[in-house]
């Protein structure tokens, strides 16, 4: 049985911005839906935009509608903007630090409190700072936190500069390194599904795993975040972050207990078993693209450069794949290949393994060609699934093989945001699905040499048309015939010919 939560008061920075309105917002209201946060819990907005809470929370509602789970609710809505309070502030403007610091002297705001830096990552450190100089990240009444987005720096050079910053004021207790990823139902999953099943253990090294891939990939282009997208691409947007998570969950050693700092040591270490690139091996092992129009699932779509705020000579990637090997006992010579991007052909994310050959082929002469390897599918989005590729005979005379799957569907229908579970960790002190310092830190070391090669290619970047599945160079990754992309969890969609490639060079 939890203990109840104590009560607390969740100061956004950045309320009325695009992350707060569709994902954090939603979030809280659920949870107050369902009677899940503190009696006494308060929240409070930050924001420059909007001048008070009148129109804050009608802008709210708005948003809150969109995303309520069955319509909203009049009396949870009711209750819910009972908990709020709004204040108009300026980032680099000590008397609005002070306007807050007075704010949540008031006895009507418990003491305990989380700062949720839904802000640019360049705001990361000088937020910090005020707060810091204000006095409201001492624990001398209760306890302080401080929540952050990813990405957390924007290269390994200046996440240790933020940290550095961060140190000044805060401990590494007080920190929470969100990825939503790891509060996605399937990602959970992995580690029952890799921990609670014993008869998966022995299979689970190089001696019968081919290869393993790693895919995000989405429909939608860029939005309305280009000033933010442009300056970070997708290897920083989900390869550093997210899909470097879901690596460490497959790959790691089992841990010494699930707690958050047993955990968290395991897929440190796994990250520094990682083969570093180097000059030489980026510009085999990584691809980069950008989407030019095309169609996605029906509708014509405009290019990258056609984005809003993207300038005209951008080389910034909405593609990213590469390949990297563990080099320890159980991994060495397996590739892991990872790839995101947007405006694909599909919207999914999934984790597919390959399993090796039998190492001798008897149906071959009897009647097939070659038998297709056993692969398991975890589906993570849209698609919640856990799939076994098989081989098996044919019902009839001759010996003829084909592929079958186990399926298990794990969608759950009404199943929470990621982020409702986080929020409740943060309030809760669980540390367990968020980042540690050093964790950010390997993982920066991993795309930093490729993110130092791509700043020297100014020039050129390949393209390849909008609904696609990505540039059909980026199979030059794959190690040995028979590997391909999987696009799709079903294998008699697997083909991913409508890849292209363009190369025309950017004047
Ligand atoms: C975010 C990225 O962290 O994750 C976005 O900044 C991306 O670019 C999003 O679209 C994907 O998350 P989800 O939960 O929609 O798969």
């Amino acid at each position: 049985m939890k203990q109840p939560l104590e009560n607390c008061t969740f100061v956004i920075f950045g309320a009325t911005g695009n992350l707060a309105r569709t994902k954090l917002m939603p979030a809280l209201y659920h949870l107050d839906e369902e009677g899940l946060l503190p009696d006494r819990m308060k929240i409070v907005g930050l924001g420059r935009r909007i001048a008070n809470k009148e129109e804050w929370e009608a802008e709210l509602y708005k948003d809150i509608e969109v995303k309520a789970r069955g319509g909203i609710k009049a009396d949870v809505y009711k209750s819910f903007v009972s908990k709020l309070d709004y204040l108009q502030i300026g980032l680099k403007d000590d008397s609005s630090f002070e306007l807050l610091a007075e704010l949540l002297n008031n006895d009507a705001f418990p003491d305990n409190i989380a700062f949720y830096f839904s802000l640019p990552p360049t705001l990361y450190g000088s937020v910090a700072n005020q707060l810091g100089k204000t006095g409201l990240l001492k624990e001398t009444q209760g306890w302080r936190r401080v929540v952050v987005e990813k990405p957390f720096g924007y290269n390994l050079d200046s996440a240790k500069d933020l940290q550095h910053q961060f140190d000044k004021h805060l401990e590494e207790k007080q920190i929470f390194r969100i990825d939503h990823y790891l509060g996605k139902e399937t990602v959970q999953n992995l580690q029952v599904f890799r921990f609670a099943n014993l008869l998966l253990e022995p299979l689970w090294n190089r001696n019968y795993i081919d290869h393993v891939q790693i895919t995000h990939a989405e429909t939608i282009g860029i939005g309305s975040r280009g000033s933010y997208f442009d300056q970070t691409g997708a290897l920083r947007d989900m390869i550093q972050s997210h899909l470097l998570q879901l690596l460490s969950l497959v790959a790691m050693e089992p841990p010494v207990s699930m707690e958050a700092e047993d955990l968290r040591d395991e897929k440190v270490k796994l990250l520094r078993s990682i083969t570093p690139l180097n000059a030489k091996t980026v510009a085999s092992h990584v691809f980069r693209a950008q989407y030019a129009e095309g169609n996605v699932t029906g509708d014509n779509s405009n290019s990258y450069l056609e984005e809003k705020d993207i300038p005209q000579e951008s080389v910034t990637e909405t593609y990213a794949a590469l390949k990297l090997h563990i080099n320890n006992w159980r991994w060495r010579d397996v590739p892991f290949y990872l790839r995101t991007g947007k405006r694909l052909a599909n919207k999914i994310s999934m984790i597919a393994i390959c399993f090796r050959q039998p190492p001798k082929q008897f149906f071959r002469t009897s009647q097939l060609d070659h038998l297709k390897p056993n692969w398991l599918l975890i589906g993570i989005q849209p698609d919640e699934t856990l799939r076994m590729e098989l081989t098996v005979k044919k019902p009839g005379f001759d010996m003829e093989t084909e592929s079958i799957s186990l399926d298990t569907s794990l969608n759950h229908q009404s199943s929470k945001d990621a982020y409702e579970g986080l929020l409740l960790d943060v309030i809760e002190g669980d540390h367990s699905l968020f980042l540690r310092s050093d964790e950010v830190e390997h993982s920066w070391k991993i795309v930093d040499p490729v993110l130092r090669y791509w700043a020297t290619q100014t020039d050129y970047i390949p393209t390849y048309p909008s609904g696609s599945w990505g540039p059909e160079d980026s199979h030059r990754l794959f190690e040995k015939d028979g590997q391909h992309w999987r696009c799709t969890l079903n294998p008699d969609e697997c083909n991913d010919n409508n890849s292209n490639i363009n190369t025309t060079k950017k004047t």
